[in-house]
């Protein structure tokens, strides 16, 4: 077998390890048969639903070696209670908390060779495909799917490492529809992708768009928004348009411990420009992990925060939560599960 390229080297997401996790549903039933089996490819239908429809939802999260030398996963129970809310949203059938716990612990213990070092980590992508082949169910949901779990090695989402990444503003396109943005479903990034590339474009410099329809901003294509500064972070409040980070509820409880005030409201462009006087602004996501952002795009003037470079309090609340996922800090909320012991 030829070797597999560094993971901390190649782009995210594009090394594969040797195991994953299936279950087909039978009558709205995954059918695990308790096993993992060799990453490899899928034969399907050319008339499966998701590949018409769009009925295909996912979830991401990491697994992080532990100073003691264990693995954990981070904020297990929270991804799958997501991943199940968009399975539920797309009609597809819910896979039970028990198997889909037990698909990603079990994929996760196969690959266990394959997890990089810290910085690096394990990303885990469960997924759910509609499967039923019928062209002519477009207003049906998909009567069976296909759960799957396939784990990568990675480093930085990124490139670069921890920079002040450049944000560019889209007030016109909105990411998804409103009702929708709350599910983690291939189907929003799809939407973004034309006015994603259509605004970087513009600037090869732009890390992410931040989407901000009528002035009002909801989040980046790959993370949420928070700004902060010594007494306080903030970030918009939960609502159907943008997705729940699981990340963003990290910070926020992380925030509270270290004594900020935390706040959660909209957050309108036209507030940019003060709070860059004097405070700091970062992304919050699995992928991204907590990245600062050095400078917005757009609007009526560029938006430089500080010196451009990251801020204090950014590095601090990024160290509380990277500490946490490596085992470095008490796990005084109960976010790891440990998989190797
Ligand atoms: N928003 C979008 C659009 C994302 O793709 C992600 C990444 O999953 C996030 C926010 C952050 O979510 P989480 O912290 O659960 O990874
Ligand atoms: C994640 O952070 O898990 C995501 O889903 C972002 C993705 C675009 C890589």
């Amino acid at each position: 077998m030829t070797e597999k390229p560094d993971p901390m080297t190649v782009p995210f997401g594009t090394v594969f390890c040797d195991w994953m996790a299936t279950a087909h549903s039978e009558n709205g039933v995954y059918q695990y048969g308790g096993a993992v089996e060799a990453y490899g490819d899928f034969s399907l239908s050319p008339a499966a639903h998701a590949l018409h429809y769009a009925s295909a939802v996912f979830e991401g999260l990491k697994a992080h070696w532990q100073d003691d030398g264990s693995l954990a996963i981070f904020r297990l129970d929270d991804h799958v209670a997501r991943m199940r809310q968009s399975a539920e949203q797309l009609r597809l059938p819910v896979p039970d908390t028990t198997t889909l716990r037990q698909m990603i612990v079990d994929s996760v213990e196969a690959n266990v060779g394959e997890v990089p070092p810290a910085p690096g980590s394990l990303y885990i992508r469960p997924t759910i495909i509609g499967t039923e082949p019928n062209i002519g169910a477009a207003a049906t949901p998909s009567s069976e799917a296909l759960l799957f779990i396939v784990n990568c090695p990675v480093g930085d989402y990124f490139k670069g490492g921890v920079r002040p990444l450049t944000l560019l503003i889209e007030e016109e396109i909105p990411r998804t529809t409103p009702q929708f943005g709350m599910v983690k479903s291939g189907a929003n990034y799809a939407m973004a992708l034309a006015p994603t590339l259509d605004a970087m474009a513009q600037n090869s410099a732009v890390d992410q768009i931040l989407f901000a329809t009528g002035g009002d901003i909801t989040e980046t294509g790959a993370a949420n928004f928070f700004l902060a500064d010594n007494e306080r972070v903030l970030t918009r409040q939960l609502d159907s348009s943008f997705l729940h980070g699981v990340t963003r509820s990290s910070v926020l409880a992380l925030a509270a411990d270290l004594g900020y005030e935390v706040d959660e409201r909209p957050i309108a462009l036209s507030e940019l420009k003060e709070w860059a006087g004097r405070g700091e602004a970062f992304l919050s996501g699995t992928a991204a992990v907590l990245s600062p952002v050095g400078t917005i795009l757009g609007g009526d003037s560029d938006i430089v925060f500080g010196d451009g470079q990251p801020g204090p309090n950014t590095l601090r609340l990024r160290e509380s939560l990277v500490a946490i996922q490596n085992g470095r800090s008490d796990d005084l909320h109960g976010w790891r599960t440990t998989v190797n012991s």
